[in-house]
């Protein structure tokens, strides 16, 4: 039980990666809170099976993001993890650049980047004063590479990748700060990318997408680690080799 008396949020947490990511703290003894912005019944089952509780705040809010992390501070006595995992996109073939407004710059950049940005921030004065604080960012290889479901969302993550090594210089030692680039993993997001997922089969080194658990595992040594920072930890099977 490494984790006990660790207080852990997760910001999108009421299904796929964070729902794991939460489950598997919660396993090794954290307090887990559970975010997310309007699944909350979904929020609300994932935190009681883990016995955590369920914040619902759209992380592209600061004001709700604020008040968060006071509640889950108010009920744990302090932040010791947050793994910004809540983000969003539109599924946009790259060279159809009429499709990409304005509007769906706005979201995308909203949440991927502004809204990790909002809950560091807002989390930052606690985990200072906690031990081997950490942040850890959910990323994507779409960050790393010419891919990913629009041209907008590769655009976030690269931007939340060069975020985490900029926040891991500015923050250290107090907090380290990581995050984790997965390729394709399956989870409600991705349900019906069955070509993708079909390719991904055939041209990878480890022949298939992830499952939410090897993600969750990355994500635990990162927050286990006691000298790791400003790393951006591809788990893709190495499909960053092909
Ligand atoms: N699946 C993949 O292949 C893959 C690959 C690389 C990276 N990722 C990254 O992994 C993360 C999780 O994705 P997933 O595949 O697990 O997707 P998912 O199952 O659709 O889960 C997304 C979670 O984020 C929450 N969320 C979305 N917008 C939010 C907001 N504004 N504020 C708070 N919560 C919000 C959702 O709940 P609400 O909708 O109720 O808010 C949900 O809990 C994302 O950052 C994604 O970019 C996924």
């Amino acid at each position: 039980m490494e984790f006990t008396g660790k207080a852990v949020l997760v910001t999108g947490a009421s299904s796929g990666i964070g729902e794991r990511v939460a489950e598997r703290f919660a396993e090794l003894g954290a307090l887990v809170a559970v975010n997310s912005s309007t699944s909350s019944k979904a929020g609300e089952a994932v935190a009681a099976r883990v016995g955590g509780i369920y914040c619902r705040a759209d992380i592209a809010d600061d004001q709700a993001v604020r008040s968060m992390i006071e509640e889950v501070v108010a009920a744990f006595g302090g932040l010791d993890v947050v793994v910004n995992n809540a983000g969003t996109t539109r599924v946009i073939p790259h060279d159809d650049l009429d499709a990409v407004t304005d509007a769906v710059w706005n979201d995308i950049l909203g949440v991927n980047v502004l809204g990790t940005w909002h809950v560091s921030r807002a989390a930052i004065p606690h985990l200072r004063r906690a031990e081997n604080a950490s942040i850890i960012n959910v990323s994507s290889l779409a960050g790393l590479k010419t891919l990913g479901s629009s041209i907008p969302y590769a655009v976030s993550k690269a931007g939340l990748n060069h975020m985490t090594r900029l926040l891991a210089r500015t923050l250290g030692p107090d907090i380290r700060v990581n995050a984790v680039a997965p390729g394709l993993v399956d989870t409600p997001w991705t349900a019906d990318w069955h070509d993708f997922r079909t390719h991904v089969g055939e041209i990878t080194p480890m022949r298939r997408s992830a499952t939410p658990d090897d993600i969750a595992e990355a994500c635990l040594y990162l927050a286990r680690s006691t000298f790791a920072t400003g790393d951006v930890l591809v788990v893709d099977g190495g499909h960053h080799l092909v």
